[in-house]
């Protein structure tokens, strides 16, 4: 069962499992189920206000991530990623550490969630 730390400078951190049948939900609906304050406006991938710093746990390699092409244009509007770094995410398979807390589906692996 994947582990969720949520860590801030601001609050404790906390831990949370992300439940059997719960790979529907984003990393924003956890985060509001758990009383985690990220902070959202409006929750459809177009402002950034949700964006986390996402790292892989443990020793599997991590999994790669489809990202939406709104996600990926917020995040190059906020600098959190280039162009060539997007490129090398799509052709090697590779997870972004930097996304949209209303968009991120997390899958059975452990993660921090910065925020
Ligand atoms: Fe606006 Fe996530 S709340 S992009």
């Amino acid at each position: 069962m994947p582990l969720i730390t949520f860590s801030s400078p601001e609050y404790k951190d906390k831990t949370v499992y992300a439940v059997a049948g719960s790979f529907t939900e984003t990393v924003l609906k956890i985060a509001k189920t758990n009383k985690i304050p990220i902070d959202f406006s409006c929750e459809n991938g177009e402002c950034g206000t949700c964006v986390i710093k996402v790292t892989q746990l443990g020793d599997n390699a991590p999994m790669g991530y489809h990202l939406e092409e709104k996600e990926k244009a917020i995040l190059l509007e906020l600098g959190k990623v280039s162009k060539d770094e997007l490129e090398d995410m799509i052709v090697n398979d590779l997870p972004s550490k930097w996304r949209l807390a209303c968009q991120f589906i997390p899958r059975d692996e452990d993660i921090l969630v910065e925020y």
